[in-house]
C-alpha cells in the first residue's frame, strides 16, 4: 500500500504541475475533487485504515496525512498563482528619475571648421572637398612648384608611389575645381593634410586645413584682405587686428603670410605670441599665372586670390589650447569641454 501511495502522490504532483503550466483551473479544481476531494483518492484511502493491520496503521495514516498536507499546500499555492496576473517581464519601477544616456557631441575641430565654413558661406563661398590621396600633379606640379623644390622630398611628403601621395597641402582642391568648372569661383575647401612632422605640442603628422579660392574678373589685393578681415573679426572678435607680411609661396605672387593680434594678450607680448603680440593663421596671396595656365585659365583675363589655413592652429589660438595632441587622444575628459 505504501507503493501505491506513493506512486499516487507522483502522479498528483504531474497533474499539478501541468494544471499550472497551462493555468487552467478547469484542471487545477480536477485534481482537487481527484486527489483532496471528500470522495477522493486520499479519504479512500484513510477509509482503508482499518482495514490494515494494527502494525500497518500508524504509518499508512502518517503517510496518507503527509501527502495530503503536501498536496493540498501544492493546490493553495497553484491557485494563489493561477489568480495572480502573469508577471510577463520584471516590473518597472516607472516613478523613478530616469537615466539619461551621455549624448555625444562634435569634435571641436568638426565645430570650428563649421564655424568658419559659416563665415564663408555668408561671404558666397561654396564649400568643396577633394581627395586624400592625391596625384603629384595636383599638389606639386599643377600649383607651379618645381620638381627641384623641397617640399617635394621624400621627408617632406607621405609618397605611395612615385606619382601617388598623401596631400600635403588643401590648394590641391584649387586646381581640381577650376579644371572642373568656369570663373566665377568662390570656394572653400577644408580637409585633412599629412606631412612626415615629427609629433610634438604643435605638430602632427596629419592635421587640417581650410583652402579659399576666389576667382573673377577684377578680383584685387584688397578683395584679399577684405575678406580674410571679416573672417578674422568675425571669428576672433571685432577688436582684432591683421597684418600682412611678404612671403613665398609658388602658386601665388605676390604671396603673404597673414598675422593676428594675439587672441592671449590682446597684442601686448605673451609667451604664445613669442611677445610680439603678432601670430601668425595663414599663407595667402593672388593666384600665379601658371597656375591658371595650368587649368587653361586666361591669366590676363581673370585674376583670383587663394588662403590656406590651419585649423588645429585656429582652434588652439580661439579655445587657448596650449597642446595640438589634444585634439587627437580622444580624451573625453578634453573633448566635453566644446
Ligand atoms: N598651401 C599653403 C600651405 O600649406 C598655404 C597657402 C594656400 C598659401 C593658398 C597661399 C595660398 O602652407
Amino acid at each position: 500500500m505504501k507503493q501505491a501511495l506513493l506512486e499516487l502522490r507522483e502522479k498528483a504532483l504531474q497533474e499539478l504541475k501541468s494544471a499550472l503550466e497551462k493555468r487552467s483551473a478547469e484542471e487545477l479544481e480536477h485534481f482537487r475533487v481527484k486527489y483532496l476531494g471528500r470522495k477522493g483518492l486520499l479519504s479512500e484511502y484513510l477509509s482503508k485504515l482499518p482495514t490494515l493491520s494494527p502494525e500497518e496503521r500508524p504509518a499508512i495514516g502518517k503517510l496518507v496525512n503527509e501527502i495530503k498536507g503536501e498536496l493540498t499546500g501544492g493546490f493553495e499555492e497553484a491557485k494563489a498563482s493561477l489568480e495572480r496576473p502573469k508577471v510577463v517581464a520584471p516590473l518597472t519601477d516607472i516613478s523613478l528619475p530616469g537615466c539619461l544616456p551621455s549624448i555625444g557631441r562634435s569634435h571641436p575641430l568638426v565645430q570650428t571648421i563649421q564655424d568658419i565654413k559659416d563665415i564663408f558661406a555668408r561671404m558666397g563661398f561654396q564649400v568643396v572637398s577633394g581627395p586624400e590621396v592625391e596625384l603629384e600633379y595636383f599638389n606639386f606640379e599643377s600649383l607651379n612648384i618645381p620638381p627641384d623644390h623641397p617640399s617635394r622630398d621624400d621627408f617632406d611628403t607621405f609618397y605611395i608611389s612615385d606619382d601617388v601621395l598623401l596631400r600635403s597641402q588643401t590648394s590641391t582642391v584649387q586646381i581640381r575645381v577650376m579644371q572642373k568648372q568656369k570663373a566665377p569661383i568662390r570656394i572653400i575647401a577644408p580637409g585633412k593634410v599629412f606631412r612626415p612632422d615629427t609629433v610634438d605640442a604643435r605638430h602632427s603628422f596629419m592635421f587640417h586645413q581650410i583652402e579659399g579660392l576666389m576667382v573673377e574678373e577684377g578680383v584685387n589685393f584688397g578683395h584679399l584682405k577684405g575678406v580674410l578681415h571679416i573672417f578674422a573679426q568675425t571669428y576672433f572678435g571685432p577688436d582684432t587686428r591683421m597684418r600682412f607680411r611678404p612671403s613665398f609661396f609658388p602658386f601665388t605672387e605676390p604671396s603673404a603670410e597673414v598675422e593676428i593680434s594675439c587672441t592671449l594678450c590682446k597684442g601686448h607680448g605673451c609667451s604664445v605670441c613669442g611677445g610680439s603680440g603678432w601670430i601668425e593663421i595663414l599663407g595667402a596671396g593672388m593666384v600665379h599665372p601658371n597656375v591658371f595656365k595650368a587649368v587653361g585659365y586666361d591669366p590676363e583675363q581673370y585674376t583670383g586670390f587663394a588662403f590656406g589655413m590651419g585649423v588645429e592652429r585656429i582652434a588652439m589660438l580661439k579655445y587657448g589650447i596650449d597642446d595640438i595632441r589634444l585634439f587627437f587622444e580622444n580624451d573625453v575628459r578634453f573633448l566635453s569641454q566644446f
